[in-house]
Protein backbone atom coordinates (compact mmCIF):
# COMPACT_ATOMS: atom_id res chain seq x y z
CA UNK A 1 0.00 0.00 0.00
CA UNK A 2 1.00 3.46 -1.24
CA UNK A 3 -0.04 6.77 0.75
CA UNK A 4 -0.20 10.35 -0.42
CA UNK A 5 -1.77 12.93 -2.63
CA UNK A 6 -4.88 11.44 -4.28
CA UNK A 7 -6.40 15.07 -5.24
CA UNK A 8 -5.42 18.67 -5.93
CA UNK A 9 -7.49 21.79 -6.15
CA UNK A 10 -6.89 25.50 -6.24
CA UNK A 11 -8.48 29.00 -5.48
CA UNK A 12 -7.50 32.12 -5.87
CA UNK A 13 -9.60 35.76 -6.29
CA UNK A 14 -10.73 37.48 -9.41
CA UNK A 15 -8.94 40.16 -9.22
CA UNK A 16 -4.86 40.41 -9.93
CA UNK A 17 -2.36 43.15 -9.92
CA UNK A 18 -0.01 43.27 -13.07
CA UNK A 19 3.46 43.91 -11.44
CA UNK A 20 4.75 45.93 -14.19
CA UNK A 21 1.72 47.95 -13.25
CA UNK A 22 2.96 47.81 -9.51
CA UNK A 23 6.55 48.63 -10.59
CA UNK A 24 6.16 51.90 -12.59
CA UNK A 25 4.19 53.08 -9.63
CA UNK A 26 6.74 52.44 -7.16
CA UNK A 27 9.90 54.12 -9.61
CA UNK A 28 11.16 50.69 -9.84
CA UNK A 29 12.05 49.03 -12.98
CA UNK A 30 9.72 46.50 -14.45
CA UNK A 31 12.69 43.38 -14.37
CA UNK A 32 13.21 43.92 -10.74
CA UNK A 33 10.24 42.56 -10.38
CA UNK A 34 9.52 40.24 -13.57
CA UNK A 35 13.51 39.24 -13.04
CA UNK A 36 14.72 40.01 -9.98
CA UNK A 37 12.09 38.78 -8.17
CA UNK A 38 10.46 36.47 -10.79
CA UNK A 39 6.68 37.63 -10.12
CA UNK A 40 4.55 38.75 -13.01
CA UNK A 41 0.99 39.21 -11.38
CA UNK A 42 -0.08 38.83 -7.86
CA UNK A 43 -3.49 38.14 -7.08
CA UNK A 44 -5.68 40.28 -4.66
CA UNK A 45 -7.78 39.42 -1.77
CA UNK A 46 -11.15 41.16 -1.74
CA UNK A 47 -13.17 41.22 1.50
CA UNK A 48 -15.73 38.85 0.38
CA UNK A 49 -12.82 36.27 0.40
CA UNK A 50 -10.90 34.57 3.75
CA UNK A 51 -9.04 31.69 4.08
CA UNK A 52 -12.14 29.96 4.81
CA UNK A 53 -14.46 30.86 1.33
CA UNK A 54 -10.98 30.13 -0.37
CA UNK A 55 -10.69 27.14 0.99
CA UNK A 56 -13.68 26.00 0.71
CA UNK A 57 -13.75 26.99 -3.10
CA UNK A 58 -10.58 25.07 -3.78
CA UNK A 59 -11.87 21.97 -2.14
CA UNK A 60 -15.52 22.15 -3.85
CA UNK A 61 -13.88 21.42 -6.81
CA UNK A 62 -12.18 18.21 -6.41
CA UNK A 63 -14.79 16.49 -3.35
CA UNK A 64 -17.19 14.13 -4.36
CA UNK A 65 -20.68 13.00 -2.06
CA UNK A 66 -18.44 9.67 -1.25
CA UNK A 67 -14.98 11.92 -0.74
CA UNK A 68 -16.88 14.07 1.99
CA UNK A 69 -18.65 10.90 3.41
CA UNK A 70 -15.46 9.05 3.57
CA UNK A 71 -12.89 11.49 4.85
CA UNK A 72 -12.35 11.48 8.88
CA UNK A 73 -9.85 14.39 9.43
CA UNK A 74 -9.72 17.97 8.17
CA UNK A 75 -6.66 19.62 9.04
CA UNK A 76 -6.01 23.05 7.90
CA UNK A 77 -2.65 25.01 8.08
CA UNK A 78 -3.33 28.82 8.02
CA UNK A 79 -1.12 32.25 9.58
CA UNK A 80 -4.11 34.33 8.23
CA UNK A 81 -6.66 32.49 10.94
CA UNK A 82 -9.53 34.44 11.29
CA UNK A 83 -10.21 33.53 14.88
CA UNK A 84 -8.09 33.09 18.09
CA UNK A 85 -10.09 29.91 19.12
CA UNK A 86 -11.99 28.57 16.57
CA UNK A 87 -10.33 26.49 13.94
CA UNK A 88 -10.95 27.37 10.45
CA UNK A 89 -11.08 24.09 9.44
CA UNK A 90 -14.39 23.84 11.63
CA UNK A 91 -16.34 26.27 9.12
CA UNK A 92 -15.25 24.50 5.88
CA UNK A 93 -16.26 21.25 6.89
CA UNK A 94 -19.76 22.81 7.69
CA UNK A 95 -19.58 24.72 4.24
CA UNK A 96 -18.81 21.70 2.69
CA UNK A 97 -20.43 19.27 4.32
CA UNK A 98 -18.46 16.84 5.22
CA UNK A 99 -19.22 14.11 7.47
CA UNK A 100 -19.28 15.37 11.42
CA UNK A 101 -17.46 11.90 12.48
CA UNK A 102 -14.12 13.66 11.74
CA UNK A 103 -11.56 15.42 13.62
CA UNK A 104 -11.28 19.01 12.48
CA UNK A 105 -9.04 21.46 13.23
CA UNK A 106 -6.11 24.07 12.56
CA UNK A 107 -2.53 24.02 12.65
CA UNK A 108 0.46 26.95 12.81
CA UNK A 109 4.02 27.30 12.06
CA UNK A 110 4.47 30.42 9.19
CA UNK A 111 4.16 28.83 5.35
CA UNK A 112 5.07 25.26 7.09
CA UNK A 113 1.58 25.02 8.26
CA UNK A 114 0.67 22.60 4.99
CA UNK A 115 3.65 20.21 4.92
CA UNK A 116 2.47 19.50 8.95
CA UNK A 117 -0.76 18.79 7.77
CA UNK A 118 0.51 16.71 4.97
CA UNK A 119 2.96 14.42 7.33
CA UNK A 120 0.20 14.30 9.79
CA UNK A 121 -2.38 12.91 7.40
CA UNK A 122 0.37 10.44 5.82
CA UNK A 123 1.10 8.88 9.35
CA UNK A 124 -2.78 8.82 10.11
CA UNK A 125 -3.66 6.88 6.50
CA UNK A 126 -1.00 4.40 7.15
CA UNK A 127 -2.12 3.71 10.31
CA UNK A 128 -6.23 3.33 8.85
CA UNK A 129 -5.84 2.86 5.29
CA UNK A 130 -9.98 2.73 4.94
CA UNK A 131 -9.98 6.62 5.83
CA UNK A 132 -9.89 10.18 3.58
CA UNK A 133 -8.23 13.40 4.96
CA UNK A 134 -8.60 16.48 3.82
CA UNK A 135 -5.43 19.23 4.23
CA UNK A 136 -6.26 22.64 3.62
CA UNK A 137 -3.52 25.53 2.68
CA UNK A 138 -4.95 28.62 2.57
CA UNK A 139 -3.70 32.53 3.27
CA UNK A 140 -3.24 36.13 2.41
CA UNK A 141 0.16 37.37 2.26
CA UNK A 142 0.39 41.21 3.52
CA UNK A 143 3.33 42.96 3.76
CA UNK A 144 2.02 46.76 3.39
CA UNK A 145 1.90 49.45 0.40
CA UNK A 146 5.29 50.72 -0.90
CA UNK A 147 7.15 48.53 1.50
CA UNK A 148 9.92 45.84 -0.28
CA UNK A 149 7.87 42.94 0.37
CA UNK A 150 4.56 44.61 -1.66
CA UNK A 151 5.74 42.44 -4.56
CA UNK A 152 5.99 39.04 -2.92
CA UNK A 153 1.97 39.53 -1.60
CA UNK A 154 -0.13 37.22 -2.84
CA UNK A 155 -3.23 34.62 -1.64
CA UNK A 156 -5.00 31.38 -2.26
CA UNK A 157 -6.13 28.21 -0.76
CA UNK A 158 -5.25 24.36 -1.54
CA UNK A 159 -6.73 21.84 -1.11
CA UNK A 160 -5.35 18.18 -0.64
CA UNK A 161 -7.03 14.89 -0.40
CA UNK A 162 -4.84 12.08 1.22
CA UNK A 163 -5.72 8.84 0.78
CA UNK A 164 -4.27 5.33 0.44
CA UNK A 165 -2.94 4.32 -3.34
CA UNK A 166 -3.02 7.94 -4.34
CA UNK A 167 -3.59 9.25 -8.05
CA UNK A 168 -1.59 11.53 -7.94
CA UNK A 169 2.00 11.98 -5.57
CA UNK A 170 3.05 8.79 -3.21
CA UNK A 171 4.85 9.92 -0.54
CA UNK A 172 8.24 7.97 -0.12
CA UNK A 173 8.60 8.27 3.53
CA UNK A 174 11.35 9.51 3.85
CA UNK A 175 11.84 13.03 5.44
CA UNK A 176 14.25 15.60 7.54
CA UNK A 177 13.50 18.59 9.46
CA UNK A 178 15.24 21.11 11.10
CA UNK A 179 13.61 23.79 13.47
CA UNK A 180 15.42 26.97 15.44
CA UNK A 181 14.35 30.12 16.70
CA UNK A 182 14.69 32.81 14.51
CA UNK A 183 12.91 36.16 14.08
CA UNK A 184 13.23 36.77 10.12
CA UNK A 185 8.95 36.99 9.25
CA UNK A 186 6.42 37.39 11.94
CA UNK A 187 2.90 39.23 12.59
CA UNK A 188 1.92 40.38 16.41
CA UNK A 189 -1.71 40.20 17.23
CA UNK A 190 -2.62 43.81 16.86
CA UNK A 191 -0.98 43.87 12.81
CA UNK A 192 -2.71 42.57 9.75
CA UNK A 193 0.66 42.93 7.76
CA UNK A 194 4.11 40.74 8.22
CA UNK A 195 7.10 41.92 9.77
CA UNK A 196 10.12 40.38 7.83
CA UNK A 197 14.00 40.96 7.97
CA UNK A 198 13.83 40.11 3.68
CA UNK A 199 17.34 39.53 3.08
CA UNK A 200 17.62 37.59 6.39
CA UNK A 201 14.58 35.38 5.69
CA UNK A 202 15.86 34.65 2.25
CA UNK A 203 19.54 33.41 3.67
CA UNK A 204 17.72 31.51 6.33
CA UNK A 205 15.76 29.48 3.58
CA UNK A 206 18.77 28.25 1.77
CA UNK A 207 20.68 27.61 4.80
CA UNK A 208 17.27 25.13 5.95
CA UNK A 209 17.33 23.76 2.40
CA UNK A 210 20.95 23.02 2.57
CA UNK A 211 20.66 21.20 6.20
CA UNK A 212 17.80 19.46 5.19
CA UNK A 213 18.56 18.09 1.93
CA UNK A 214 21.90 17.30 3.17
CA UNK A 215 20.49 15.41 6.23
CA UNK A 216 18.32 13.70 3.80
CA UNK A 217 20.72 12.41 1.51
CA UNK A 218 23.12 11.14 3.96
CA UNK A 219 19.56 9.53 6.08
CA UNK A 220 18.37 8.12 2.39
CA UNK A 221 21.75 7.37 0.91
CA UNK A 222 20.56 9.74 -2.10
CA UNK A 223 22.19 12.52 -4.19
CA UNK A 224 20.34 15.51 -6.57
CA UNK A 225 20.79 12.56 -9.85
CA UNK A 226 17.74 10.68 -7.75
CA UNK A 227 15.13 13.78 -8.35
CA UNK A 228 13.39 14.19 -11.65
CA UNK A 229 12.35 17.67 -9.76
CA UNK A 230 12.72 19.89 -6.59
CA UNK A 231 9.58 21.89 -6.04
CA UNK A 232 10.20 24.43 -3.69
CA UNK A 233 8.02 26.48 -1.20
CA UNK A 234 8.24 29.85 -3.48
CA UNK A 235 7.40 33.44 -1.64
CA UNK A 236 8.74 34.76 -4.61
CA UNK A 237 9.95 32.09 -7.84
CA UNK A 238 13.20 33.99 -7.52
CA UNK A 239 13.41 32.56 -3.97
CA UNK A 240 13.62 28.78 -4.77
CA UNK A 241 15.74 29.21 -8.07
CA UNK A 242 18.44 30.67 -5.45
CA UNK A 243 18.14 27.40 -3.24
CA UNK A 244 18.35 25.42 -6.49
CA UNK A 245 21.29 26.86 -7.88
CA UNK A 246 23.57 26.30 -4.70
CA UNK A 247 22.73 22.07 -5.45
CA UNK A 248 23.32 22.43 -9.25
CA UNK A 249 26.51 22.04 -11.47
CA UNK A 250 26.76 22.41 -15.33
CA UNK A 251 26.09 18.78 -16.04
CA UNK A 252 23.07 18.06 -18.27
CA UNK A 253 21.28 16.45 -15.07
CA UNK A 254 21.61 19.94 -13.18
CA UNK A 255 20.20 21.22 -16.72
CA UNK A 256 17.16 19.03 -16.23
CA UNK A 257 16.77 20.11 -12.96
CA UNK A 258 16.09 24.30 -13.97
CA UNK A 259 13.83 23.19 -16.56
CA UNK A 260 11.43 21.30 -14.18
CA UNK A 261 11.82 24.56 -12.06
CA UNK A 262 10.69 26.72 -15.02
CA UNK A 263 7.87 24.30 -15.03
CA UNK A 264 7.33 24.42 -11.26
CA UNK A 265 7.61 28.14 -10.66
CA UNK A 266 4.96 29.23 -13.94
CA UNK A 267 1.34 29.22 -11.69
CA UNK A 268 3.20 30.78 -8.88
CA UNK A 269 4.47 33.88 -10.31
CA UNK A 270 0.76 34.86 -11.52
CA UNK A 271 -0.52 34.35 -8.28
CA UNK A 272 2.25 35.05 -5.83
CA UNK A 273 2.85 34.14 -2.27
CA UNK A 274 -0.01 31.55 -0.86
CA UNK A 275 2.21 31.35 2.13
CA UNK A 276 0.83 27.51 3.44
CA UNK A 277 0.06 26.16 0.25
CA UNK A 278 2.88 27.74 -2.21
CA UNK A 279 4.91 24.83 -2.05
CA UNK A 280 1.27 22.53 -3.08
CA UNK A 281 0.72 25.29 -5.87
CA UNK A 282 4.61 24.77 -7.22
CA UNK A 283 4.33 21.11 -7.31
CA UNK A 284 1.02 21.59 -9.32
CA UNK A 285 2.10 23.86 -11.71
CA UNK A 286 4.81 21.28 -11.99
CA UNK A 287 3.13 18.24 -13.08
CA UNK A 288 0.36 20.08 -15.00
CA UNK A 289 3.36 21.90 -16.91
CA UNK A 290 6.56 19.85 -17.29
CA UNK A 291 7.15 17.62 -20.38
CA UNK A 292 9.20 15.18 -19.45
CA UNK A 293 7.82 13.93 -15.91
CA UNK A 294 6.26 10.47 -15.91
CA UNK A 295 5.25 7.73 -13.41
CA UNK A 296 7.71 6.63 -11.40
CA UNK A 297 9.87 9.51 -11.09
CA UNK A 298 10.52 10.86 -7.81
CA UNK A 299 10.15 14.37 -6.59
CA UNK A 300 11.72 16.18 -3.95
CA UNK A 301 10.03 19.08 -2.20
CA UNK A 302 11.18 21.46 0.03
CA UNK A 303 8.80 23.65 2.61
CA UNK A 304 10.24 26.58 5.10
CA UNK A 305 7.92 28.25 7.41
CA UNK A 306 9.59 31.21 8.99
CA UNK A 307 10.47 31.57 13.11
CA UNK A 308 11.69 28.84 11.72
CA UNK A 309 10.55 25.49 10.60
CA UNK A 310 12.43 23.09 6.87
CA UNK A 311 11.52 20.20 6.28
CA UNK A 312 12.69 18.49 2.76
CA UNK A 313 10.93 15.34 1.75
CA UNK A 314 9.96 12.92 -1.53
CA UNK A 315 7.67 11.11 -3.22
CA UNK A 316 6.93 9.52 -6.50
CA UNK A 317 4.34 10.24 -9.22
CA UNK A 318 1.87 8.10 -9.95
CA UNK A 319 0.00 6.15 -12.43
CA UNK A 320 -3.10 8.22 -12.79
CA UNK A 321 -1.56 11.74 -12.69
CA UNK A 322 -3.12 13.03 -15.44
CA UNK A 323 -1.28 16.93 -16.29
CA UNK A 324 -4.02 18.37 -19.00
CA UNK A 325 -6.65 17.86 -16.26
CA UNK A 326 -4.62 19.23 -13.78
CA UNK A 327 -3.73 22.57 -16.13
CA UNK A 328 -7.66 22.94 -17.33
CA UNK A 329 -8.47 23.50 -13.21
CA UNK A 330 -5.70 25.66 -12.73
CA UNK A 331 -6.77 27.83 -16.07
CA UNK A 332 -10.33 27.88 -15.30
CA UNK A 333 -9.57 29.62 -11.73
CA UNK A 334 -7.29 32.19 -13.26
CA UNK A 335 -8.79 32.40 -16.68
CA UNK A 336 -11.26 35.13 -16.14
CA UNK A 337 -9.66 37.56 -13.22
CA UNK A 338 -10.08 41.13 -13.18
CA UNK A 339 -7.12 43.00 -13.91
CA UNK A 340 -6.89 45.99 -11.32
CA UNK A 341 -5.12 49.87 -11.45
CA UNK A 342 -2.61 50.03 -8.64
CA UNK A 343 -4.97 52.74 -7.28
CA UNK A 344 -8.17 50.01 -7.08
CA UNK A 345 -5.79 47.36 -5.41
CA UNK A 346 -4.38 49.79 -3.02
CA UNK A 347 -8.41 50.88 -2.08
CA UNK A 348 -9.05 46.86 -1.87
CA UNK A 349 -5.96 46.69 0.24
CA UNK A 350 -6.85 48.91 2.69
CA UNK A 351 -10.65 47.27 3.26
CA UNK A 352 -11.79 44.40 5.21
CA UNK A 353 -13.20 43.73 9.08
CA UNK A 354 -12.38 46.04 11.31
CA UNK A 355 -9.67 45.32 13.97
CA UNK A 356 -11.99 47.39 16.62
CA UNK A 357 -15.32 44.83 16.01
CA UNK A 358 -18.69 45.84 15.07
CA UNK A 359 -21.17 44.91 12.33
CA UNK A 360 -20.36 44.74 8.73
CA UNK A 361 -22.04 43.51 5.37
CA UNK A 362 -19.80 43.53 2.13
CA UNK A 363 -20.88 44.85 -1.12
CA UNK A 364 -20.56 40.91 -2.42
CA UNK A 365 -21.94 41.64 -6.32
CA UNK A 366 -18.59 41.27 -7.84
CA UNK A 367 -17.84 38.02 -6.36
CA UNK A 368 -18.87 35.35 -8.35
CA UNK A 369 -17.48 32.66 -6.06
CA UNK A 370 -19.52 29.68 -4.75
CA UNK A 371 -18.55 30.59 -0.76
CA UNK A 372 -18.21 34.16 0.12
CA UNK A 373 -17.68 36.32 3.43
CA UNK A 374 -20.99 38.69 3.98
CA UNK A 375 -19.62 40.33 6.83
CA UNK A 376 -19.29 40.01 10.58
CA UNK A 377 -22.65 40.60 12.52
CA UNK A 378 -22.54 40.16 16.20
CA UNK A 379 -19.07 39.18 16.47
CA UNK A 380 -19.82 36.02 14.25
CA UNK A 381 -18.54 35.59 10.78
CA UNK A 382 -21.30 35.34 8.26
CA UNK A 383 -20.41 32.99 5.21
CA UNK A 384 -22.82 32.22 2.45
CA UNK A 385 -22.90 29.00 -0.21
CA UNK A 386 -23.81 31.45 -3.41
CA UNK A 387 -25.20 28.07 -5.03
CA UNK A 388 -27.35 27.12 -1.62
N1 LIG B 1 16.64 43.86 -13.51
C1 LIG B 1 16.79 42.58 -13.08
N2 LIG B 1 17.03 42.28 -11.76
C2 LIG B 1 17.06 43.29 -10.87
C3 LIG B 1 16.90 44.63 -11.25
C4 LIG B 1 16.68 44.92 -12.65
N3 LIG B 1 16.50 46.15 -13.09
N4 LIG B 1 17.00 45.42 -10.16
C5 LIG B 1 17.21 44.57 -9.10
N5 LIG B 1 17.25 43.31 -9.53
C6 LIG B 1 17.45 42.08 -8.75
C7 LIG B 1 18.49 42.21 -7.65
O1 LIG B 1 19.79 42.05 -8.19
C8 LIG B 1 18.07 41.07 -6.74
O2 LIG B 1 18.49 39.83 -7.30
P1 LIG B 1 19.28 38.77 -6.37
O3 LIG B 1 18.40 38.52 -5.15
O4 LIG B 1 19.41 37.58 -7.24
O5 LIG B 1 20.57 39.40 -6.00
C9 LIG B 1 16.54 41.09 -6.85
O6 LIG B 1 16.24 41.85 -8.03
C10 LIG B 1 15.85 41.72 -5.66
O7 LIG B 1 16.44 42.98 -5.44
P2 LIG B 1 16.64 43.51 -3.95
O8 LIG B 1 17.33 42.48 -3.12
O9 LIG B 1 17.26 44.87 -4.03
O10 LIG B 1 15.10 43.63 -3.51
P3 LIG B 1 14.50 44.26 -2.22
O11 LIG B 1 15.55 44.55 -1.18
O12 LIG B 1 13.65 45.40 -2.62
O13 LIG B 1 13.51 43.13 -1.65
C11 LIG B 1 12.96 40.94 -0.78
C12 LIG B 1 13.58 41.75 -1.95
C13 LIG B 1 13.92 41.00 0.42
C14 LIG B 1 12.76 39.51 -1.22
C15 LIG B 1 11.59 41.57 -0.39
O14 LIG B 1 10.71 41.50 -1.48
C16 LIG B 1 10.94 40.93 0.82
O15 LIG B 1 11.26 41.27 1.96
N6 LIG B 1 9.99 39.95 0.61
C17 LIG B 1 9.28 39.28 1.70
C18 LIG B 1 10.16 38.27 2.43
C19 LIG B 1 10.30 36.96 1.72
O16 LIG B 1 9.55 36.60 0.84
N7 LIG B 1 11.29 36.17 2.15
C20 LIG B 1 11.52 34.86 1.58
C21 LIG B 1 12.12 33.90 2.58
S1 LIG B 1 11.04 33.74 4.01
C22 LIG B 1 9.83 32.64 3.48
O17 LIG B 1 9.99 31.94 2.53
C23 LIG B 1 8.53 32.59 4.23
C24 LIG B 1 7.54 33.39 3.47
O18 LIG B 1 6.77 32.87 2.67
C25 LIG B 1 7.54 34.84 3.65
Amino acid sequence: MTVGIDKIGFFTSNYYLDMTDLANARGEDPNKYLIGIGQQQQAVIPPTQDVVTMAANAAEKILTESDKHDIDMVIFGTETGIDNSKSAAIYVQSLLGISSRARSFEIKQACYGGTAGVQMAADHIAMHPESKVLVLAADIARYGIGTPGEVTQGGGAIAMLLSANPSILALDNQSTFHSENIMDFWRPFYKREAIVDGHYSTNIYIDFFNQTFKDYCQKYHRNLNDFAAIAYHLPFTKMGLKALRTVITEDAHSQQLLKEFDASKRYNALVGNLYTGSLYLSLLSLLANSTDLKAGDRIGLFSYGSGAQGEFYSGTISDGMHADKMADEFESVIADRVRLSVSEYEKMYADGLPTTGGDVTFDSANDPSRFIVLGRQADQLVYKDQKG
